[in-house]
């Protein structure tokens, strides 16, 4: 066995394949954006065929750059955006319709018509989460609703549905295997995280067929093979977890009260909780972390919606950047007599807020505010954002030692302005790690040690390295103003009750 592990990242705006060496250092990339489709309001879906295109091409790339044939790959770990749902034909294996994302909010008036019918509870006590449109469970009864026939194909058995780690387990093993992992299943909304199993009353409730959801599995676990034609050898899918339990892995936050926080088009941070199933009485999400051997690891999770989509926006939207990395260099330059702040409620506002009506807005203009300020206050919302979930978190579990320790990662990290002032609002220190694919790293982890080429946790904890530490250095009154700034800006921007 060769120790060279293939990590498909299929993410929210790219596919990405990795070919990590036995080293488990990068060996070949393979990249490819895709296409943003925004039918209505509100509405978010992606081609499943160009997904599975890009995942196909992105992989024979990788595996091109680092010189291998798929004969030498030991094995394959999938990682994906999470809640993204597919529903397709299980005969011809194409899908019934776009996938919807979860950023989607269609299935807001399902979801308060479910609230309204006092739900809420029972979903949360089964599943962790909440009856937000953010989940996959509501997007799959929109499609059996509004598919003509697709709901009698599904009783029939005709129609396979799941999230897209499921939809490639399909299309890479030639229609053999539909399965999924109890991260990816812990997010559907139908899942119950205490029994670990799908769970028969709330399928009743938003009338989806048993029958058409994939079995559920260890991440590391034997997932089939991929079908020969595609690469050229069959390589065994060995691991698959969810994008942000994939970067919590990679980040080896493997004991009870290690957190991560994933920068990219949204924020998530996880702490991991252990085998204490934490129930947040301030509007976090309580989540399966991993599941291997077995046993499962559960988390708190805090989601945040816009993170890296507000410098998108300044560059695409507003265009006051011209690339993303500007924006730190710009926010340094902010004038510090102005207290400009923007609320990124493009698509309504997550964790612990969950208000799927809200809007962005921006607070605090004057007539010599500019692109500095924008920048300034596009970066410091994630903090801000972050701080929010940090709190909650700690209210909610007390950490054994009191003090947090955050690992970082995503795009956004490269920059130490926003790094350092995330440190400065978290009055915590913020450790940036030296490999940053962690969310492929953690995916290839997971075939590695589950093909026996990888080594084991406890090793693969200690080969994590830091690259730097920010530690906060904003007087606690500066930062005591600022904080009173944001929550006024947030309040005025919260639907009213
Ligand atoms: O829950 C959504 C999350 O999994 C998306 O992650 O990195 O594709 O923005 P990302």
């Amino acid at each position: 066995m060769s120790g060279f592990i293939l990590a498909i990242d299929q993410g929210t705006t790219s596919s990405r394949a990795i070919v990590f060496d036995a080293a488990m250092k990068v060996a070949g990339v393979g990249q490819k954006e895709f296409t943003q489709h925004f039918p209505a309001s509100g509405w978010v879906e992606h081609d499943p065929e160009e997904i599975w295109d890009s995942v196909v091409s992105t992989c024979k790339a990788a595996l091109k750059k680092a010189g291998k044939d798929a004969a030498e790959i030991s094995a394959i770990g999938i990682t994906n955006q999470r809640e993204t749902v597919v529903i397709w034909d299980k005969a011809t294996g194409k899908p019934i319709h776009n996938a919807i994302v979860w950023q989607d909010r269609r299935t807001a008036p399902l979801c308060a018509k479910l609230k309204k019918q006092g739900l809420e509870p029972r979903f949360t006590r089964k599943t962790g989460l909440l009856l937000d449109p953010y989940f996959s469970g509501t997007k799959i009864a929109w499609l059996l609703d509004k598919v003509k026939g697709a709901r009698k194909q599904a009783e029939r058995g005709e129609l396979l549905a799941g999230t897209i780690d499921s939809f490639l387990i399909w299309r890479l093993t030639g229609g053999k295997v539909h399965a999924t992992d109890a991260t990816n299943a812990s997010r559907t909304l139908v899942y119950n995280i205490e029994k670990n199993d799908w769970d028969a009353e709330l399928l009743d409730i938003l009338k989806i067929p048993v029958v058409m959801l994939p079995e559920v599995k260890d991440c590391a676990a034997d997932f089939g093979v991929t079908d020969k034609s595609l690469f050229g050898a069959e390589i065994p899918i060995l691991g698959v977890a969810g994008d942000q339990q994939a970067a919590t892995i990679g980040q080896a936050c493997f004991e009870p009260g290690m957190m991560k926080s994933t920068y990219g088009t949204g924020c998530f941070a996880i702490l991991n909780t252990g085998s204490d199933i934490v129930r947040s009485k301030n509007r976090l999400l309580t989540t399966i972390a991993c599941r291997l051997d077995g046993k499962t690891t559960y988390a708190l999770e805090g989601s945040i919606f816009v993170a890296g989509a507000a410098v998108q926006w300044l560059r695409d939207g507003i265009k006051v950047i011209g690339k993303a990395e500007q924006s730190g260099v710009l926010a340094a330059n902010a004038d510090d007599t102005q207290s400009v702040y923007l609320v990124p409620a493009f698509v309504g506002l997550g964790a612990p807020h969950w208000d799927s009506e809200a809007r962005g807005a921006i607070y605090g203009l004057t007539r010599n505010t500019g692109p500095e300020e924008f920048a300034r206050a596009a970066l410091e919302s994630v903090a801000y954002q972050t701080r929010d979930l940090l709190d909650a978190m700690k209210k909610d579990w007390k950490t054994r030692n009191g003090k947090t320790v955050l690992r970082v990662d995503g795009g956004m990290v490269a920059s130490d302005w926003t790094m350092q002032r995330l440190a400065d609002i978290l009055d915590a220190p913020v450790d940036r790690p030296t490999v940053l694919e962690t969310t492929a790293l953690g995916a290839a982890w997971l075939a590695g040690s589950r093909a026996g080429v990888w080594p084991k946790a406890k090793e693969f904890a200690n080969a994590w390295a830091l690259d730097r530490q920010f530690r906060p250095t904003m007087d606690a009154a500066t930062r005591t103003a600022k904080l009173k700034g944001w929550h006024d800006a947030v309040r005025r921007t919260l639907t009213p009750k």
